[in-house]
């Protein structure tokens, strides 16, 4: 199976499924996000998993430690295989998810959000550092959590890479082919060049749910991604 993620956003389970439907006899890696979660709750990876499919659940959990491991003791029981947290709620909490989890699933780290200009940390968050440090240095106590790795930007894979290790995951979205369009994503790369400078994995949702043949899509960005 390829490291291309299909980002499933979608409102319904009922829009996943005759999405779903298309690719027949494919076995896919998907992401569920926190909307669709919410709306359906676990059934929908139970629906998505009895497919076959792989499954990153994009929850993004941020409470205390043992919250989070209780709640990540119960996303194991239910078939993930990967699935994350912020790094901001520190390496205690990054420890007890990782053992919530258990040894399977994948566990990675948001580090700062994308959408967080330089500007907000320093007023909002009070971090004095710039967003490249803060991002360096959350990617590095994640690792030191002994999580698999970070979701960033693609224009940030190989920094990180450079300070943890290559084995250390970079799972990227904000991925088009040089022919689509941007939606609302403002710093985006192609699948070839999200492999150049330093993807493991690319999530890639609107260029292939939004498209009129997504099956066609997703394989056009798998080869590219798989060629470069
Ligand atoms: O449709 P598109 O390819 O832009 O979807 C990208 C997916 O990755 C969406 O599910 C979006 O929420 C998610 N994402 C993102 N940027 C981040 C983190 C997550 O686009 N920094």
């Amino acid at each position: 199976m390829s490291n291309v993620i299909i980002a499933l956003d979608f409102p319904t389970m009922e829009v996943v499924e005759s999405f779903l439907d298309k690719f027949s006899g494919e076995t896919l890696f998907v992401k569920i996000g926190m909307e669709l979660y919410y709306q359906t709750g676990p059934e929908i990876v139970r629906a998505v998993k009895s497919r076959g499919h792989k499954i990153f659940l994009d929850l993004k959990l941020h409470d205390i430690p043992n919250t989070v491991e209780r709640t990540m003791r119960g996303l194991s029981a239910l078939g993930v295989d990967m699935t994350n947290v912020h790094a901001a709620g520190g390496i205690e909490m990054m420890k007890a998810a990782k053992r919530g989890l258990g040894e399977g699933p994948q566990l990675i780290a948001v580090t700062q959000l994308t959408s967080t200009t330089e500007e907000a940390m320093h007023h909002e968050q009070l971090i004095d550092a710039s967003l490249n440090e803060s991002v360096i240095n959350y990617a590095k106590i994640t690792q030191e959590a002994g999580l698999e790795g970070v979701v960033c930007s693609p224009l940030e894979a190989g920094m990180i890479r450079d300070n943890t290790s290559d084995v250390f995951l970079r799972v990227t979205p904000g991925v088009r082919l040089a022919s689509a369009k941007a939606d609302d994503q403002k710093r985006i790369t192609t699948p070839k060049r999200a492999k150049e400078i330093g993807s493991t994995h690319i999530v890639v949702g609107r260029p292939i749910t939004a498209s009129d043949d997504p099956v066609r899509a997703y394989h056009d960005i798998v080869r590219e991604w798989e060629e470069a």
